[in-house]
């Protein structure tokens, strides 16, 4: 796949003093964020979100989630491989990181696909992420019903999605295709998931705790956020369904909206929404736009509810150099 080929090879490279800081000043909560497909961690639009929430709360640490320090191979990676696997590395990363390891909490924003592997990794990862509060846009809680609409003279596009959709429920392509990890096939007369999904759904069926076998710590662990924040794109064409930002269930037949509220994962409290609900911590946000419209007031005001000083502090370790390198 050519568009997979690295362009230029592009490195980010963190040197960190992990001495604590002789005297206590107060800093906000690091911040992770991780991008969505197509995209990588190096990226100028991703670093200006990350200044951006320096500028609103200086002190802030931002750690951009990597599955490669190669900038080329990391995009790779939200195209193919085990999402399990790549939660797995994500989680070893932070809980073995000098500065990340130290902040008694984390606060994390998650664009698209991004945002239910940040979920994910509060699930799995537990103790060893003590993350506070989520954000999230335009992400796929509930899944994709439709695979993305590739340009007309975008072939390599074309033969990853034909390749998706030939065997979504194949076990090769739901060890290595990412995007086939969070589709979700529903049967629109019963509202039920179908029994394929079930049975094959490498990724979202599980953290989605939607097979008979539940696992509780799923539910501990989301629950304990402080707050859970959804935003979907009010005109986003992209993901299918859009109100999936919010897990709800949309009919393909009809195009009806069944809320989170009224659905049985939230009613039998598969995963800890209701109990994060009923404390104040669940939050569903619109906001203007197309998939991954964001503008600098909507993250500035993000960033000033859910990532200030406010929201947590620690003293920080004593200093961090971020630089990227053109190899
Ligand atoms: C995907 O990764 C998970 C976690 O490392 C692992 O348990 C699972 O066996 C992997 N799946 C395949 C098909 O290799
Ligand atoms: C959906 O469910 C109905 C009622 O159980 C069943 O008759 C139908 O075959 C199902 N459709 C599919 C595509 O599985
Ligand atoms: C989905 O919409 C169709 C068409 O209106 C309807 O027959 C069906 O009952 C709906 N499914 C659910 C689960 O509400």
């Amino acid at each position: 796949m050519l568009h997979l080929l690295p362009l230029s090879t592009l490195l980010l490279v963190t040197q960190i003093l992990a001495s604590p800081l002789s005297h206590a000043t107060s800093k906000p909560l690091p911040l992770l964020i991780w991008h969505g497909l197509g995209d990588n961690y190096a990226a100028d639009g991703l670093h200006s979100v990350g200044d951006l929430a320096k500028a609103t709360n200086p002190g802030t640490y931002v750690y951009y989630i990597r599955l490669d320090e190669d900038a080329d191979s990391d995009r790779t990676a939200t195209f193919l491989g085990n999402v399990s696997a790549q939660i797995d590395q994500v989680c070893h990363d932070i809980s073995t990181h000098p500065m990340l390891s130290r902040a008694p909490g984390l606060n994390a924003l998650g664009f698209s696909q991004g945002g239910q592997f940040l979920r994910g990794l509060v699930e799995r990862c537990g103790d060893m992420v003590p993350m506070q509060t989520l954000v999230t846009f335009g992400s796929q809680h509930n899944g994709i019903a439709k695979y993305q609409v590739c340009n007309d003279d975008d072939w390599l596009c074309k033969g990853y999605i034909a390749l998706l959709k030939a065997n979504t429920w194949g076990s090769w392509v739901q060890s290595h295709l990412v995007p086939a990890q969070y589709f979700k096939e529903t049967n629109d007369s019963t509202g039920e998931p179908a029994a394929a999904y079930l049975e094959s759904s490498a990724f979202l069926a599980d953290i989605n705790n939607e097979r008979e076998l539940k696992n509780p710590s799923y539910a501990e662990r989301l629950a304990r956020l402080h707050h859970f924040v959804m935003y979907v794109f009010e005109d986003d064409q992209t993901v299918i369904p859009k109100e999936s930002g919010w897990f709800a269930y949309t009919n393909a037949s009809d195009g009806s909206v069944t809320g989170l509220r009224e659905r049985e994962i939230y009613k039998e409290d598969w995963i800890g929404l209701r109990a994060l609900d009923e404390k104040g911590g669940l939050h569903f946000k619109t906001t203007e736009g197309g998939h991954m419209t964001l503008s600098d007031e909507v993250l500035t005001e993000v960033f000033e509810t859910w990532f200030g000083a406010k929201s947590g502090q620690w003293s920080g370790v004593e200093s961090e150099k971020q630089e990227i390198i053109e190899l």
